[in-house]
């Protein structure tokens, strides 16, 4: 009997060792878990394998307007996709001023490890931000234009971000895992998408439950810019938008130079 705290001490130091020598198998292991989930997560779903939405008759033909499309949705005239020759505008320093985008990702409230979609990525203004913020997360950078995809890869090498992903998308479906994504930030993108009721409900598809929408439009009719009509959108007709989808408003920070920032989520049970 008096052996026995030397019995025992000598137990756990070899199931110490143990533990200390498998522990890097382990470790190496489940990251390569984390990370073959991580890619399930952004491999596009296969175009054959896509769900089609619910049928609907939210369009409407109308009066073509200056940079819009004459097709209608919930009142709203779709704007005219902004196309890749453009990439200089949408990287114009004076953005800083108009929109400050530190402070618009300061605003938005994420786990260090999320997993979010900037759908409508254009040159990656937003995505790099978001990545630099997100230091384990993921930022999927989802596009229809391949031009855009590439010049945001070319970025992303130069600034050696490993946590970004470009995806490319079609106009009716992000082509994202269902319940793959912990949020979707579009910025100044989602009143020029051709298929907006499709669109969400693809989005609402990939969001994990309880997951956030964030939208980040121009405000309407605001005297501070000039930005053409049909590129901005108002607080009321994003909700009525959003809520055709299923998605809760959550809130609206309206201290930005130029934008609202309006959140969703998905609810629980959805
Ligand atoms: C005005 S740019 C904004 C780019 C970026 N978010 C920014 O703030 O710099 C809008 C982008 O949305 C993209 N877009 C339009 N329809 C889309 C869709 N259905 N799915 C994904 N992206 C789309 C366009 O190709 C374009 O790159």
């Amino acid at each position: 009997m008096k052996f026995l705290p030397l019995i025992s001490a000598i137990v756990l130091a070899i199931a110490l060792i143990f533990l200390l020598w498998k522990r890097p198998e382990n470790l190496e292991q489940s990251r390569a878990l984390e990370d073959a989930g991580t890619k399930a997560a952004i491999d596009p779903v296969p175009e054959e394998e896509l769900i089609p939405p619910p049928t609907h008759d939210y369009y409407r033909e109308g009066t073509r307007t200056p940079d819009g499309t004459g097709k209608y949705y919930l009142g709203r005239e779709i704007a005219q996709v902004m196309g890749h020759p453009a990439i200089n505008w949408l990287e114009r320093p004076a953005r800083i001023q108009e929109e400050n985008p530190v402070r618009a990702v300061d605003l938005l409230e994420l786990p260090e490890d999320a997993v979010i979609a900037d759908i409508g990525a254009g040159s990656g203004y937003y995505t790099f931000r978001l990545a630099m913020k997100l230091e384990k997360g993921q930022v999927i950078a989802v596009d229809i234009q391949q031009e855009m995809l590439d010049f945001l890869e070319g970025r992303k090498e130069m600034l050696g971000l490993k946590n970004v992903s470009s995806h490319l998308g079609k106009i009716h479906d992000t082509r994202l895992q269902p319940e793959s994504i912990d949020a979707a930030l579009m910025v100044d993108a989602y009143h020029e998408f051709s298929h907006p009721y499709e669109m969400m409900t693809s989005i609402v598809r990939a969001l994990k439950p309880g997951g956030q929408v964030i939208l980040l439009e121009y405000r309407a009719n605001d005297p501070r810019h000039n930005i053409k009509p049909l590129h901005t959108m108002s607080q009321e007709q994003v909700k009525k938008e959003m809520a055709v989808v299923g998605l809760e408003f959550e809130k609206t920070h309206d201290d930005l130079p130029w934008q609202h920032l309006m959140i969703f989520r998905k609810p629980l049970g959805q």
